[in-house]
Protein backbone atom coordinates (compact mmCIF):
# COMPACT_ATOMS: atom_id res chain seq x y z
CA UNK A 1 0.00 0.00 0.00
CA UNK A 2 1.26 3.61 -0.61
CA UNK A 3 1.15 6.38 2.01
CA UNK A 4 -0.68 8.45 -0.52
CA UNK A 5 -3.63 10.76 0.38
CA UNK A 6 -5.40 11.41 -2.70
CA UNK A 7 -9.01 10.87 -4.05
CA UNK A 8 -10.44 10.77 -6.85
CA UNK A 9 -13.57 12.89 -7.57
CA UNK A 10 -16.55 12.36 -10.48
CA UNK A 11 -16.18 16.23 -11.77
CA UNK A 12 -18.64 17.54 -14.34
CA UNK A 13 -17.21 21.48 -13.81
CA UNK A 14 -20.91 22.21 -12.05
CA UNK A 15 -21.58 23.60 -8.59
CA UNK A 16 -21.93 20.65 -6.62
CA UNK A 17 -18.63 19.42 -8.43
CA UNK A 18 -16.44 22.29 -7.97
CA UNK A 19 -17.25 23.35 -4.07
CA UNK A 20 -16.36 19.51 -3.50
CA UNK A 21 -12.87 20.27 -4.82
CA UNK A 22 -11.74 22.61 -1.52
CA UNK A 23 -13.75 20.84 0.80
CA UNK A 24 -12.29 17.52 0.03
CA UNK A 25 -8.68 19.51 1.02
CA UNK A 26 -10.56 21.76 4.02
CA UNK A 27 -12.95 19.54 5.58
CA UNK A 28 -11.47 15.99 4.51
CA UNK A 29 -8.23 16.36 4.82
CA UNK A 30 -7.33 15.05 2.09
CA UNK A 31 -3.58 16.04 0.17
CA UNK A 32 -4.46 15.79 -3.13
CA UNK A 33 -7.73 15.67 -5.48
CA UNK A 34 -8.08 14.66 -9.08
CA UNK A 35 -11.06 14.68 -11.13
CA UNK A 36 -12.43 12.63 -13.28
CA UNK A 37 -14.96 13.36 -15.95
CA UNK A 38 -16.33 10.56 -18.18
CA UNK A 39 -17.80 10.85 -21.78
CA UNK A 40 -21.24 9.24 -22.27
CA UNK A 41 -22.04 11.30 -25.08
CA UNK A 42 -22.34 14.16 -23.49
CA UNK A 43 -22.39 17.64 -25.31
CA UNK A 44 -19.11 19.17 -25.89
CA UNK A 45 -19.95 22.33 -24.55
CA UNK A 46 -19.71 20.25 -20.86
CA UNK A 47 -16.15 18.71 -21.26
CA UNK A 48 -15.41 22.70 -21.93
CA UNK A 49 -16.91 23.48 -19.03
CA UNK A 50 -14.90 20.80 -16.84
CA UNK A 51 -11.95 21.23 -18.90
CA UNK A 52 -11.85 25.38 -17.98
CA UNK A 53 -13.49 24.66 -14.44
CA UNK A 54 -10.60 22.49 -13.61
CA UNK A 55 -7.96 25.12 -14.68
CA UNK A 56 -9.05 27.98 -12.79
CA UNK A 57 -9.37 25.33 -9.70
CA UNK A 58 -5.64 23.93 -9.99
CA UNK A 59 -7.30 20.59 -10.30
CA UNK A 60 -5.39 17.49 -11.96
CA UNK A 61 -8.17 16.14 -14.38
CA UNK A 62 -8.73 13.13 -16.71
CA UNK A 63 -11.48 12.44 -18.86
CA UNK A 64 -12.43 9.38 -20.29
CA UNK A 65 -14.29 7.64 -23.03
CA UNK A 66 -16.83 5.40 -21.58
CA UNK A 67 -19.44 6.08 -24.87
CA UNK A 68 -18.91 2.55 -26.24
CA UNK A 69 -19.29 0.70 -23.24
CA UNK A 70 -22.19 2.80 -22.42
CA UNK A 71 -24.01 2.26 -26.10
CA UNK A 72 -23.52 -1.70 -25.49
CA UNK A 73 -25.21 -1.65 -22.40
CA UNK A 74 -27.43 0.41 -23.90
CA UNK A 75 -28.04 -1.84 -26.92
CA UNK A 76 -28.32 -4.63 -24.05
CA UNK A 77 -31.25 -2.61 -22.39
CA UNK A 78 -33.31 -2.99 -25.60
CA UNK A 79 -33.01 -6.46 -25.46
CA UNK A 80 -35.12 -6.18 -22.16
CA UNK A 81 -36.96 -3.70 -23.43
CA UNK A 82 -36.09 -1.40 -20.66
CA UNK A 83 -37.78 1.43 -19.39
CA UNK A 84 -38.34 2.54 -16.25
CA UNK A 85 -42.01 4.25 -15.73
CA UNK A 86 -42.20 5.60 -19.34
CA UNK A 87 -38.49 6.58 -19.04
CA UNK A 88 -35.61 4.52 -20.74
CA UNK A 89 -33.01 4.92 -18.47
CA UNK A 90 -30.14 7.11 -19.85
CA UNK A 91 -29.09 8.16 -16.36
CA UNK A 92 -29.75 4.85 -14.93
CA UNK A 93 -27.48 3.38 -17.13
CA UNK A 94 -24.69 5.70 -17.57
CA UNK A 95 -24.22 5.56 -13.58
CA UNK A 96 -22.44 2.58 -13.36
CA UNK A 97 -20.39 3.15 -16.45
CA UNK A 98 -19.27 6.35 -14.89
CA UNK A 99 -18.24 4.72 -11.72
CA UNK A 100 -16.48 2.28 -12.87
CA UNK A 101 -14.46 4.52 -15.00
CA UNK A 102 -13.75 6.58 -12.54
CA UNK A 103 -12.48 3.83 -10.10
CA UNK A 104 -10.32 2.53 -12.56
CA UNK A 105 -8.33 5.56 -12.89
CA UNK A 106 -8.33 5.84 -8.88
CA UNK A 107 -6.37 2.81 -8.83
CA UNK A 108 -4.15 3.98 -11.17
CA UNK A 109 -3.19 7.35 -9.85
CA UNK A 110 -3.20 5.69 -6.37
CA UNK A 111 -5.85 7.32 -4.56
CA UNK A 112 -7.64 6.05 -0.95
CA UNK A 113 -10.85 7.36 -2.06
CA UNK A 114 -13.32 8.11 -4.34
CA UNK A 115 -15.76 10.99 -4.04
CA UNK A 116 -18.97 12.81 -5.45
CA UNK A 117 -20.75 16.00 -5.77
CA UNK A 118 -24.86 14.16 -5.35
CA UNK A 119 -26.94 14.99 -2.90
CA UNK A 120 -28.80 13.25 -0.47
CA UNK A 121 -32.10 13.15 -2.27
CA UNK A 122 -31.69 11.37 -5.88
CA UNK A 123 -30.91 7.89 -6.96
CA UNK A 124 -27.35 8.81 -8.23
CA UNK A 125 -25.49 8.94 -4.84
CA UNK A 126 -26.83 4.77 -4.71
CA UNK A 127 -26.00 4.31 -8.20
CA UNK A 128 -22.51 5.58 -7.87
CA UNK A 129 -21.60 3.92 -4.51
CA UNK A 130 -23.08 0.39 -5.06
CA UNK A 131 -20.19 0.15 -7.70
CA UNK A 132 -17.33 1.67 -5.03
CA UNK A 133 -18.36 0.08 -2.31
CA UNK A 134 -17.42 -3.01 -4.02
CA UNK A 135 -13.58 -1.38 -4.30
CA UNK A 136 -11.48 -1.15 -1.19
CA UNK A 137 -11.35 2.85 -1.53
CA UNK A 138 -12.92 5.13 1.16
CA UNK A 139 -15.95 6.40 -0.22
CA UNK A 140 -17.04 10.35 0.51
CA UNK A 141 -20.11 12.32 -0.28
CA UNK A 142 -19.40 15.73 0.82
CA UNK A 143 -22.55 17.49 -0.60
CA UNK A 144 -24.74 14.64 0.88
CA UNK A 145 -22.31 14.12 4.52
CA UNK A 146 -22.04 18.54 5.11
CA UNK A 147 -25.75 18.41 4.44
CA UNK A 148 -25.37 21.70 1.70
CA UNK A 149 -27.72 23.37 -0.13
CA UNK A 150 -27.40 25.16 -3.40
CA UNK A 151 -27.31 28.83 -1.10
CA UNK A 152 -25.06 27.68 0.85
CA UNK A 153 -22.51 26.18 -2.18
CA UNK A 154 -22.80 29.76 -4.07
CA UNK A 155 -22.01 31.90 -0.87
CA UNK A 156 -18.85 29.26 0.04
CA UNK A 157 -17.76 29.80 -4.03
CA UNK A 158 -18.09 33.68 -4.18
CA UNK A 159 -16.22 33.53 -0.56
CA UNK A 160 -14.10 30.90 -1.79
CA UNK A 161 -14.00 32.47 -5.77
CA UNK A 162 -14.28 29.42 -7.21
CA UNK A 163 -15.25 29.40 -11.06
CA UNK A 164 -19.19 28.53 -11.00
CA UNK A 165 -20.80 29.21 -14.04
CA UNK A 166 -24.56 28.87 -14.29
CA UNK A 167 -23.82 25.81 -15.71
CA UNK A 168 -25.13 24.70 -19.25
CA UNK A 169 -29.00 23.97 -18.35
CA UNK A 170 -29.75 27.50 -16.66
CA UNK A 171 -32.31 27.32 -13.96
CA UNK A 172 -32.47 23.76 -14.74
CA UNK A 173 -30.61 20.59 -13.71
CA UNK A 174 -29.67 18.79 -17.01
CA UNK A 175 -28.10 15.27 -17.07
CA UNK A 176 -27.30 14.29 -20.56
CA UNK A 177 -25.61 11.37 -22.51
CA UNK A 178 -26.56 9.38 -25.70
CA UNK A 179 -29.68 7.77 -25.10
CA UNK A 180 -31.32 10.38 -22.85
CA UNK A 181 -31.89 13.98 -21.93
CA UNK A 182 -33.11 14.66 -18.81
CA UNK A 183 -34.86 18.52 -17.19
CA UNK A 184 -35.84 18.94 -14.06
CA UNK A 185 -36.34 21.77 -11.05
CA UNK A 186 -37.28 25.16 -11.36
CA UNK A 187 -40.83 25.90 -12.61
CA UNK A 188 -41.12 22.36 -13.84
CA UNK A 189 -41.10 20.84 -10.19
CA UNK A 190 -44.55 22.45 -10.26
CA UNK A 191 -46.51 19.19 -11.81
CA UNK A 192 -49.34 21.42 -13.38
CA UNK A 193 -46.67 23.33 -15.45
CA UNK A 194 -46.93 22.53 -19.06
CA UNK A 195 -43.42 22.70 -19.71
CA UNK A 196 -42.36 25.18 -22.14
CA UNK A 197 -40.69 24.24 -25.52
CA UNK A 198 -37.21 25.88 -24.89
CA UNK A 199 -36.38 22.69 -22.19
CA UNK A 200 -35.82 20.85 -25.42
CA UNK A 201 -33.08 20.47 -27.55
CA UNK A 202 -33.03 17.14 -29.24
CA UNK A 203 -36.35 17.28 -30.15
CA UNK A 204 -38.54 19.62 -32.32
CA UNK A 205 -41.79 20.07 -31.52
CA UNK A 206 -43.80 18.01 -33.91
CA UNK A 207 -45.00 20.68 -37.06
CA UNK A 208 -46.29 19.68 -40.49
CA UNK A 209 -42.92 17.82 -41.39
CA UNK A 210 -42.92 15.00 -43.69
CA UNK A 211 -43.24 11.51 -42.73
CA UNK A 212 -40.31 9.53 -42.44
CA UNK A 213 -38.92 5.72 -42.22
CA UNK A 214 -36.59 4.21 -41.09
CA UNK A 215 -35.65 0.44 -41.15
CA UNK A 216 -33.54 -0.88 -38.00
CA UNK A 217 -31.77 -3.75 -38.24
CA UNK A 218 -31.18 -5.86 -35.13
CA UNK A 219 -28.77 -9.63 -34.89
CA UNK A 220 -29.30 -11.76 -31.43
CA UNK A 221 -31.71 -8.55 -30.20
CA UNK A 222 -28.36 -5.99 -30.70
CA UNK A 223 -29.12 -3.22 -33.31
CA UNK A 224 -26.74 -3.19 -36.32
CA UNK A 225 -27.81 -1.30 -39.17
CA UNK A 226 -29.44 1.28 -40.23
CA UNK A 227 -30.94 1.42 -43.91
CA UNK A 228 -29.23 -1.52 -44.59
CA UNK A 229 -25.86 0.19 -43.48
CA UNK A 230 -23.69 -1.05 -40.74
CA UNK A 231 -23.13 1.63 -38.07
CA UNK A 232 -20.82 1.25 -34.69
CA UNK A 233 -23.48 1.56 -31.95
CA UNK A 234 -22.37 5.34 -30.72
CA UNK A 235 -22.75 6.33 -34.31
CA UNK A 236 -26.12 4.41 -34.73
CA UNK A 237 -27.92 6.13 -31.81
CA UNK A 238 -26.30 9.84 -32.87
CA UNK A 239 -27.60 9.52 -35.99
CA UNK A 240 -31.19 7.92 -35.04
CA UNK A 241 -31.73 11.15 -31.64
CA UNK A 242 -31.26 13.65 -35.18
CA UNK A 243 -33.17 11.74 -37.20
CA UNK A 244 -35.94 10.99 -34.89
CA UNK A 245 -35.70 14.26 -33.24
CA UNK A 246 -36.44 16.25 -36.29
CA UNK A 247 -39.90 14.73 -36.01
CA UNK A 248 -40.72 15.65 -32.41
CA UNK A 249 -39.79 11.63 -31.47
CA UNK A 250 -39.46 10.12 -28.15
CA UNK A 251 -40.54 13.01 -25.23
CA UNK A 252 -41.95 11.84 -21.84
CA UNK A 253 -43.34 13.93 -19.08
CA UNK A 254 -43.77 11.52 -15.94
CA UNK A 255 -43.96 11.85 -12.64
CA UNK A 256 -40.95 9.52 -11.36
CA UNK A 257 -40.58 7.15 -7.80
CA UNK A 258 -37.47 7.57 -7.10
CA UNK A 259 -35.86 4.77 -5.59
CA UNK A 260 -35.65 6.41 -1.78
CA UNK A 261 -39.44 6.97 -2.18
CA UNK A 262 -39.61 11.17 -3.12
CA UNK A 263 -41.29 11.38 -6.25
CA UNK A 264 -39.96 13.82 -8.70
CA UNK A 265 -41.18 15.63 -12.02
CA UNK A 266 -38.78 14.58 -14.81
CA UNK A 267 -39.15 15.76 -18.57
CA UNK A 268 -36.75 13.73 -20.88
CA UNK A 269 -36.30 13.76 -24.65
CA UNK A 270 -34.90 10.10 -26.15
CA UNK A 271 -35.35 9.75 -29.68
CA UNK A 272 -32.96 7.06 -30.30
CA UNK A 273 -34.24 4.66 -27.64
CA UNK A 274 -37.68 5.54 -28.57
CA UNK A 275 -37.20 4.35 -32.03
CA UNK A 276 -34.56 1.03 -31.47
CA UNK A 277 -37.09 -0.03 -28.58
CA UNK A 278 -40.47 0.14 -30.51
CA UNK A 279 -38.73 -1.65 -33.46
CA UNK A 280 -36.99 -4.20 -31.24
CA UNK A 281 -40.21 -4.67 -29.40
CA UNK A 282 -42.57 -5.36 -32.58
CA UNK A 283 -39.56 -8.11 -33.91
CA UNK A 284 -40.03 -9.73 -30.75
CA UNK A 285 -43.73 -9.72 -31.68
CA UNK A 286 -42.97 -11.17 -35.17
CA UNK A 287 -40.31 -13.95 -33.59
CA UNK A 288 -41.06 -14.93 -30.22
CA UNK A 289 -43.82 -17.39 -28.84
CA UNK A 290 -47.00 -16.33 -27.03
CA UNK A 291 -45.70 -17.42 -23.87
CA UNK A 292 -42.32 -16.30 -24.47
CA UNK A 293 -43.67 -12.53 -24.78
CA UNK A 294 -45.78 -12.91 -22.02
CA UNK A 295 -43.13 -14.88 -19.80
CA UNK A 296 -40.53 -11.87 -21.28
CA UNK A 297 -42.28 -9.26 -19.82
CA UNK A 298 -41.88 -9.96 -16.58
CA UNK A 299 -38.08 -10.55 -16.93
CA UNK A 300 -38.07 -7.68 -18.36
CA UNK A 301 -40.30 -5.34 -15.88
CA UNK A 302 -37.56 -6.62 -13.30
CA UNK A 303 -34.53 -6.06 -15.86
CA UNK A 304 -36.01 -2.33 -15.92
CA UNK A 305 -36.22 -1.91 -12.50
CA UNK A 306 -32.42 -3.59 -11.35
CA UNK A 307 -31.47 -0.84 -14.11
CA UNK A 308 -32.87 2.00 -12.45
CA UNK A 309 -31.52 0.88 -9.04
CA UNK A 310 -28.08 1.28 -10.30
CA UNK A 311 -27.46 -2.77 -10.36
CA UNK A 312 -26.69 -4.09 -13.78
CA UNK A 313 -24.04 -5.75 -12.44
CA UNK A 314 -26.37 -7.68 -9.92
CA UNK A 315 -26.57 -11.76 -10.17
CA UNK A 316 -30.29 -11.32 -10.58
CA UNK A 317 -29.07 -9.10 -13.50
CA UNK A 318 -26.87 -11.91 -14.70
CA UNK A 319 -29.65 -14.67 -14.85
CA UNK A 320 -32.30 -12.28 -16.42
CA UNK A 321 -29.70 -11.97 -19.30
CA UNK A 322 -29.37 -15.40 -19.52
CA UNK A 323 -32.52 -15.84 -20.08
CA UNK A 324 -32.74 -12.76 -22.49
CA UNK A 325 -30.51 -13.56 -24.30
CA UNK A 326 -31.48 -17.12 -24.89
CA UNK A 327 -34.79 -15.45 -26.32
CA UNK A 328 -32.56 -13.02 -28.44
CA UNK A 329 -31.27 -16.03 -30.24
CA UNK A 330 -33.96 -15.64 -33.44
CA UNK A 331 -34.30 -11.81 -32.25
CA UNK A 332 -32.57 -11.13 -35.99
CA UNK A 333 -34.65 -9.14 -38.96
CA UNK A 334 -35.33 -5.97 -40.01
CA UNK A 335 -37.81 -3.28 -38.52
CA UNK A 336 -39.40 -0.19 -40.34
CA UNK A 337 -40.62 2.87 -38.13
CA UNK A 338 -41.96 5.77 -39.52
CA UNK A 339 -41.31 8.69 -37.86
CA UNK A 340 -44.21 11.39 -37.74
CA UNK A 341 -45.59 13.91 -35.99
CA UNK A 342 -44.07 13.05 -32.30
CA UNK A 343 -44.54 9.47 -33.32
CA UNK A 344 -42.88 6.48 -34.17
CA UNK A 345 -44.36 3.36 -35.01
CA UNK A 346 -43.72 0.35 -36.88
CA UNK A 347 -44.80 -0.28 -39.93
CA UNK A 348 -43.01 -2.91 -41.23
CA UNK A 349 -40.89 -6.14 -39.77
CA UNK A 350 -39.40 -8.99 -41.19
CA UNK A 351 -37.18 -12.29 -40.01
CA UNK A 352 -36.00 -15.47 -41.27
CA UNK A 353 -37.41 -16.67 -37.48
CA UNK A 354 -41.02 -15.84 -37.62
CA UNK A 355 -42.79 -17.62 -35.76
CA UNK A 356 -45.70 -16.98 -38.33
CA UNK A 357 -47.24 -18.98 -40.61
CA UNK A 358 -49.02 -16.06 -43.20
CA UNK A 359 -50.86 -19.58 -44.61
CA UNK A 360 -52.08 -20.11 -41.23
CA UNK A 361 -53.47 -16.86 -40.63
CA UNK A 362 -54.93 -15.24 -44.15
CA UNK A 363 -58.48 -14.54 -44.77
CA UNK A 364 -57.76 -15.45 -48.54
CA UNK A 365 -56.92 -19.79 -48.31
CA UNK A 366 -59.22 -22.04 -47.52
CA UNK A 367 -56.98 -24.03 -46.18
CA UNK A 368 -54.16 -23.95 -43.32
CA UNK A 369 -50.81 -25.29 -42.21
CA UNK A 370 -50.25 -29.00 -41.23
CA UNK A 371 -53.70 -29.81 -42.56
CA UNK A 372 -55.33 -27.88 -39.40
CA UNK A 373 -58.87 -27.08 -40.86
CA UNK A 374 -60.76 -24.61 -39.47
CA UNK A 375 -63.41 -26.94 -38.39
CA UNK A 376 -60.31 -28.48 -36.13
CA UNK A 377 -61.53 -25.09 -33.73
CA UNK A 378 -65.42 -26.61 -33.01
CA UNK A 379 -63.96 -28.32 -30.29
CA UNK A 380 -61.83 -25.75 -28.98
CA UNK A 381 -64.44 -23.33 -29.06
CA UNK A 382 -66.98 -25.41 -27.34
CA UNK A 383 -64.69 -25.91 -24.46
CA UNK A 384 -63.09 -22.16 -24.19
CA UNK A 385 -64.75 -20.67 -21.32
CA UNK A 386 -66.51 -23.65 -20.01
CA UNK A 387 -65.99 -23.02 -16.13
CA UNK A 388 -66.76 -19.55 -16.77
CA UNK A 389 -70.01 -20.28 -17.99
CA UNK A 390 -70.70 -23.11 -14.87
CA UNK A 391 -69.74 -20.00 -12.51
CA UNK A 392 -72.08 -17.58 -14.09
CA UNK A 393 -74.81 -19.75 -14.14
CA UNK A 394 -74.34 -20.71 -10.74
CA UNK A 395 -75.96 -17.22 -10.19
CA UNK A 396 -79.53 -18.15 -12.06
CA UNK A 397 -79.81 -21.57 -10.82
CA UNK A 398 -82.05 -19.93 -8.68
CA UNK A 399 -84.50 -19.45 -11.32
CA UNK A 400 -83.91 -23.17 -12.11
CA UNK A 401 -82.69 -22.36 -15.71
CA UNK A 402 -79.77 -25.19 -16.41
CA UNK A 403 -79.06 -23.75 -19.82
CA UNK A 404 -75.44 -25.11 -20.22
CA UNK A 405 -74.26 -27.50 -22.59
CA UNK A 406 -71.82 -29.54 -21.61
CA UNK A 407 -68.64 -29.84 -24.72
CA UNK A 408 -69.72 -33.36 -27.08
CA UNK A 409 -66.23 -35.17 -26.82
CA UNK A 410 -67.86 -37.41 -29.91
CA UNK A 411 -68.72 -34.35 -31.74
CA UNK A 412 -66.90 -34.21 -35.06
CA UNK A 413 -68.05 -31.39 -37.34
CA UNK A 414 -66.83 -31.23 -40.84
CA UNK A 415 -67.90 -28.23 -42.91
CA UNK A 416 -66.96 -26.87 -46.33
CA UNK A 417 -63.96 -24.90 -45.74
CA UNK A 418 -65.13 -22.39 -48.73
CA UNK A 419 -68.77 -22.17 -46.99
CA UNK A 420 -67.27 -20.39 -43.89
CA UNK A 421 -67.65 -16.98 -43.93
CA UNK A 422 -64.76 -14.75 -42.10
CA UNK A 423 -65.61 -12.86 -38.65
N1 LIG B 1 -34.53 10.81 -12.56
C1 LIG B 1 -33.57 10.27 -13.48
C2 LIG B 1 -32.85 9.13 -12.84
O1 LIG B 1 -32.74 9.06 -11.65
C3 LIG B 1 -32.64 11.32 -14.01
C4 LIG B 1 -31.83 12.04 -12.98
C5 LIG B 1 -31.01 13.17 -13.50
N2 LIG B 1 -31.86 14.20 -13.94
C6 LIG B 1 -31.58 15.49 -13.96
N3 LIG B 1 -32.45 16.26 -14.52
N4 LIG B 1 -30.49 15.96 -13.45
O2 LIG B 1 -32.39 8.27 -13.54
Amino acid sequence: MTDTNRVALAFSGGLDTTVCVPLLEEEYGYDEVIGVTVDVGQPESEFAEAAETAAALGLEHYVVDAREAFAELCFQSVTANATYQGYPLGTALARPVIASAILDVALEHDCNALAHGCTGKGNDQLRFETVWRGSSLEVIAPIRELGLTREWELEYAEEHDLPVEGGSGGRYSVDTNLWSRAVEGSELEDPATIPDDHIYKWTTSPSGKEAEFVTVTFEDGYPVALDGEEVDPVSLIETLNEQAGAHGVGRTDVMEDRMLGLKVRENYEHPAATVLLTAHEALEGLVLTAEERQFKAQVDQQWAQKAYEGLVDSPLVAALDGFIAETQKRVTGNVTVKLEGGHCRPVARESPHAAYSESAASFDNADVTESITQADATGVAKYHGFQSRLANASFSDAEGDESIDEPDDESTTTTDPAEIAHD
